[in-house]
């Protein structure tokens, strides 16, 4: 069989519905639509994602949101040459959403399916092409070259991963407890912030001062790659009962406090993994890549002359959740043999 030209992405893991049309044309991928549509708002009023609301939104935008993905590249069914779909890891409703659209697109449309780790998808937003500058002006619009080190900083996973290869990456480490994102998600809310909170910290944190609250940096010393979160969260809990949280001014110095720390632990593990496996190329990937805060401190880290490592992350669009990212990851995935082989799996991970 060929390799497919033209990928058709679907991903519906958590609470977006996302459909992407990608070329590959040599080594060069590209976008010709990107559709996501997201039921946070609705989330945003309960503070968080309730999971059988997402599965019941997933239901109700998957085929719109398909056809317009196909409508805005302009290209018929017909010149599409697989489909790929998220497998997993995420929310099981969600996830079934999609899985059994893409299955049945598949039979109808007699095109071959390809099976793709949400997670890994994350990585492969770094090999799409862009015009457009990324958050940090030295990161190249060349591909990322093995090996690397991969670190997923997402609402559920926090991982340090070595990519030997497409499709060959041995799990380095990765957090104990709570995910990164899932760390400013939970210190968001005990602020009353809306969800997601990753965003909400990160605005509010550039008028803040990060030294004003000394937060903790759970096993930033350790030599292990692991991070925790949970105790930082629990920190921030305490500290709070003891602050005026009605003063503006303390919201974003705190806001500063916990994502300065949440960034320390990110940075110290990854560049300790680029220096004890000599890696010259870093990827970044996940929702909490699009902190523009961590990827200047990423840059600056990587640029030291004992570290001399080339920063990959992806525009702050395709860093949260996208069906562009996971179209792109098909081009290095064999596609299934068999439709029935491919289930849903909410706990996929990195870890192997
Ligand atoms: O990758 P993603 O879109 O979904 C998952 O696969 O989990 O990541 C969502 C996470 C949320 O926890 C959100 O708060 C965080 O990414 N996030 C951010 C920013 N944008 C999204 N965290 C910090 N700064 C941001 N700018
Ligand atoms: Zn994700």
């Amino acid at each position: 069989m060929p390799k497919p030209k033209i990928i058709l992405g679907i991903e519906t893991s958590c609470d977006e519905t996302a459909a992407a049309v990608l070329q590959k044309d040599g080594d060069r991928i590209t976008i010709l639509s990107n559709v996501v549509a997201s039921s946070a708002e609705l989330q945003s009023k309960y503070g968080g994602i309730i999971p059988e609301q997402a599965a019941r939104e997933q239901i109700k935008s998957i085929i719109p949101v398909i056809d317009e993905a196909l409508n805005n590249a302009q290209i018929s069914k017909d010149k599409i040459d697989a489909i790929a779909v998220t497998q997993g890891p995420g929310l099981i409703g969600s996830l079934l959403v999609g899985v059994e659209t893409a299955k049945t697109l598949s039979l109808l449309w007699k095109k071959p399916l390809i099976p793709v780790n949400h997670l890994i998808g994350h990585f492969y937003a770094n090999w799409i092409a862009s015009d457009k500058s990324t958050t940090i002006p030295h990161t190249s619009h060349s591909t990322p070259i093995f090996p690397a080190i991969g670190l997923l900083v997402s609402g559920g996973h926090s991982d340090i991963v070595l990519f030997q290869n497409h499709g060959k990456f041995k799990y380095l480490g990765g957090t104990r407890d709570d995910a990164a994102g899932e760390c400013f998600d939970k210190c968001a809310r005990l602020l009353s912030l809306p969800y997601p909170g990753g965003p909400q910290i990160s605005k509010l944190a550039k008028e803040g001062n990060p030294k004003t609250y000394n937060l903790p940096r759970p096993l930033n010393s350790s030599r292990d790659l692991d991070f925790s979160f949970s105790g930082l969260k629990t920190a921030v809990s305490n500290l709070i009962s003891d602050l005026d949280v009605n003063n503006p001014q303390v919201i974003k110095d705190l806001c500063a406090s916990i994502e300065q720390a949440i960034i320390d632990c990110l940075t110290k593990k990854t560049i300790l993994a680029i220096k004890t496996h000599k890696i010259e190329n870093l990827i970044v990937a996940g929702g909490v890549a699009a902190n523009p805060k961590l990827a200047t401190e990423l840059q600056k880290n990587c640029q030291l002359p004992t570290v001399n490592c080339k920063l990959f992350i992806p525009p702050p669009l395709l860093c949260t959740d996208n069906a562009a990212m996971i179209a792109s990851a098909a081009f290095f995935i064999k596609p299934a043999k068999n439709l029935l082989d491919i289930q849903a799996n909410p706990n996929l991970s990195l870890a192997y």
